[in-house]
């Protein structure tokens, strides 16, 4: 006889914790299960960067998600301090984009024209205003000012979403789904090597590997991996930098240990392959000198690599999956998991207590294909 849950939650990253913890603060009684350890794989991975306003492109659906889970991120953190007594280290250093060319500056004064429209703030600065901002930084024509796009330290609120969702749900790590079926009399039977488990209502978040288990179910879901490498360098004299800053080419996130993490590559091509390469540091390293040319006698610290779902078009894909009562899906972030993973997990819990949604969640329901959705990501999402 299988355990019985009243929820079991796939995947132990930034989404599927923060799904698990948010149901089970609703007195549900939730399962997590990881094939690995909980925040093993991208949401460890990321710079943390709370891009709401810098990730996007226009306004839309996909800009008034951003800015509500941007807005949830204080109440998110201090719970998760409270609960568990790691701090996050939620930052609000702003985001600057800087433009080394004239196209550039066309594209980031029209973004700033619309976000301040959307009641945003948005602040064109000259080069000169801007190496006033960062004195360190090379000459560059212009650059969009962010103040209220923030940073979290990823590894660390991986820490605390585990030791949070620890406390209030069952959770087994080194433990992988290979199957997910549905019973002829409801709900679903989960397998894992070490057994079997049911509930009436499984989450499927389980990141880059989604199409492969929900394909089990002979559901086309278009999730794949998106190589990134990062790294981290650590400047020698103490706050060389104050705000985060983004290119074309590179972003340096600087973190509260005195670290600034810099990031990163883009590969679409790689699978699930987990390398990291010289030449990707190696570009990665010289758009740094090139960007801040007082980080060259920086130390290097490390390099690692994450692998973003990548859905279709670029849009996460959140809700119950047709045809499937009580299986629902939480995948596809993409670049934005960590920023989003407050408001996904409102979404799920509005969906299992079947809450209707506000209107501006709807274009990224779980349809049969993301195709479906009618909305284009690369429309929404930033310019790199
Ligand atoms: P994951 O964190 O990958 O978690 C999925 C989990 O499912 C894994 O732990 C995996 O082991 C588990 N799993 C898989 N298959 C199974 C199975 N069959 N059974 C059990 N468990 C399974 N986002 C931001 O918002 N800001 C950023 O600055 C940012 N920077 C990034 C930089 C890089 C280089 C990368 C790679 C990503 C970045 N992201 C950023 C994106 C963000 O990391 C992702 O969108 C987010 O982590 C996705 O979370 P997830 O929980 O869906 O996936
Ligand atoms: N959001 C930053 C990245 O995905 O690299």
């Amino acid at each position: 006889m299988a355990h019985s849950f009243d929820v079991i939650v796939v995947g132990g990253g930034v989404i599927g914790s923060t799904i698990a913890w948010e149901l089970a603060k609703t007195g549900r009684n939730v399962l997590l299960l990881e094939r690995n350890h909980i925040g093993a794989e991208a949401s460890s991975a990321a710079a943390g960067m709370l891009g709401a306003q810098l990730e996007v492109n226009q306004p839309g659906a996909f800009s008034q998600l951003c800015l509500e889970s941007r807005a949830r991120y204080p109440a998110f953190v201090d719970e998760l301090y409270e609960e568990t007594g790691i701090d996050p280290q939620l930052t609000h250093n702003g985001i600057v984009q800087l433009a080394y060319s004239e196209d550039e500056v066309e594209a980031l004064q029209a973004k700033m024209r619309w976000q301040v429209e959307s009641g945003a703030r948005a602040i064109w600065l000259s080069g000169a205003e801007a190496a006033a901002e960062e004195p360190g930084i090379s000459e560059c024509l212009g650059a969009l000012l962010l103040p209220d796009d923030s940073n979290v330290n990823a590894p660390l609120l991986m820490q605390a979403l585990a030791r949070a969702v620890k406390r209030r749900a069952v959770v087994e790590e080194g433990a992988e789904v290979f199957a997910i079926q549905h019973c002829a009399s409801g709900g679903y039977e989960v397998s894992t090597q070490g057994g079997r488990a049911f509930a009436p209502v499984v989450v499927a978040a389980n990141g880059a590997w989604a199409s492969r288990l929900l394909g089990s179910l002979g559901m086309s879901v278009e999730v794949q991996p998106v190589k990134g490498q990062l790294l981290s360098i650590r400047p020698r004299r103490a706050r060389a930098l104050v705000r985060t800053l983004f290119s074309r080419h590179a972003y340096l996130v600087p973190k509260r240990d005195g670290t600034i993490v810099v990031g990163a590559t883009e590969d679409r091509a790689a699978g699930f392959n987990r390398d990291v390469t010289i030449d990707a540091i190696a570009a990665l390293l010289a758009h740094v000198q090139r960007i801040v040319p007082v980080l060259r006698d920086a130390g290097f610290e490390q390099s690692w690599v994450g692998l973003r779902p990548g859905s279709s078009d670029g849009l996460p894909w959140i809700g119950e999956v047709p045809d499937h009562p009580g299986l629902y899906a939480a995948v596809g972030h993409f670049r934005n998991g960590m920023l989003l993973a407050p408001v996904t997990g409102a979404m799920l819990v509005h969906a299992v207590e079947h809450v209707p949604w506000p209107s501006h969640w709807e274009v990224f329901r779980a349809r049969r294909r993301t195709s479906e959705r009618g909305e284009s990501a690369h429309e929404h999402l930033g310019q790199r």
